[in-house]
């Protein structure tokens, strides 16, 4: 049947979440309620676990610095070592690509006009580490390969949500071109809102993320005309992380002619560190009437 989009997921990526994980508190009163949130996630993924994961995330200065700062890229290697951000790598397995579905999609992404930069070398931070660790918990190796995609939105300007949005499309265009029998999730992470610097350091703004979750689901196109100043305005400097949810969002089937993709699993949480967490799983095949 050739590969097929089964799901995306959406996720925060909180690095104090990686590291309530790798130490053991997960069940402290302060955790407790953000881990209960994702434990139905967690029994669905153990019974439908992904062959891939495309996992669109941000590199936050690990490893791109402003020496260099693609916009899009795509990590096209076997392995991606765990990034030291200053404390030493996190205790998890490597995380083990597939080169050759990687190459398609650069290919035929490239193709569609969108110039991806490629990355035969990536090591990975918290952007991606700790999606995997939220949803697959401290396996000895991680139960699928990864492709990263990691998107700008460290340094301005970031891309639109239309592109992003497009860039889902595009991938989903090229997924669907792929001989092998793979059954492939995309996953969006970052978000929601949050502000790690200046006046407005600690920002949280729950009316928007709802409202961003809703349009999610619903409403995705009207969602990507959505202009960059009101993600930084509304969900603070770091709240367009959430941009990246539009290009797992732009590969669901409903965008090309398809049926509605079905929620899964919706949560949301303040806080987490600086951070609202928020959770969405979308069937991209719901068996319907
Ligand atoms: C926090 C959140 C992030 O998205 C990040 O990249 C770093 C820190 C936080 O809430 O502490
Ligand atoms: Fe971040």
């Amino acid at each position: 049947m050739g590969a097929h989009i089964s799901a995306s997921v959406y996720t925060s990526h909180v690095p104090a979440i990686g590291v309530a994980i790798d130490s053991g508190k997960t069940s402290e009163p302060y955790w407790e309620p953000v881990f209960a949130g994702y434990e139905p996630s967690r029994q669905w993924i153990a019974e439908n676990t992904p062959d891939v994961v495309v996992l669109v995330y941000n590199d936050h200065a690990n490893a791109f610095g402003l020496d260099l700062i693609p916009t899009f890229a795509i990590g096209t290697a076997a392995h991606f070592p765990i990034a030291d951000e200053g404390w030493g790598p996190r205790p998890i397995p490597p995380v083990v690509g597939h080169p050759p579905l990687a190459a398609h999609i650069c290919q035929s992404v490239i193709q569609q006009d969108f110039d991806l930069a490629i990355a035969n070398e990536l090591p990975v931070d918290h952007g991606l580490s700790v999606p995997l660790s939220l949803l697959f918990g401290q396996p000895d190796k991680w139960p699928c390969a990864v492709i990263p995609i990691a998107v700008n939105v460290v340094q301005y300007p970031p891309p639109s949500g239309q592109r992003c949005l497009n860039l889902g499309k595009a991938i989903a265009r090229s997924i669907k071109s792929y001989d092998d029998d793979l059954d492939i999730q995309i996953w969006g992470t970052g978000g929601m809102s949050h502000q790690l610097q200046g006046a407005r350091a600690g920002l949280i703004n729950a009316e928007f993320d709802n409202q961003f979750l809703d349009d999610l689901v619903a409403n995705p196109e009207a969602l990507a005309e959505m202009p960059h100043t009101d993600y930084v305005r509304e969900a603070g400097s770091e709240g367009i992380e959430l941009v990246m949810w539009l290009v797992a969002r732009g590969a669901m089937g409903d965008l090309a002619g398809g049926k509605p993709p079905a929620v899964i699993n919706r949560f949301y949480h303040v806080p987490a560190s600086n951070t609202a967490v928020g959770h969405l799983i979308l069937d991209n095949n719901p068996i319907r009437e």
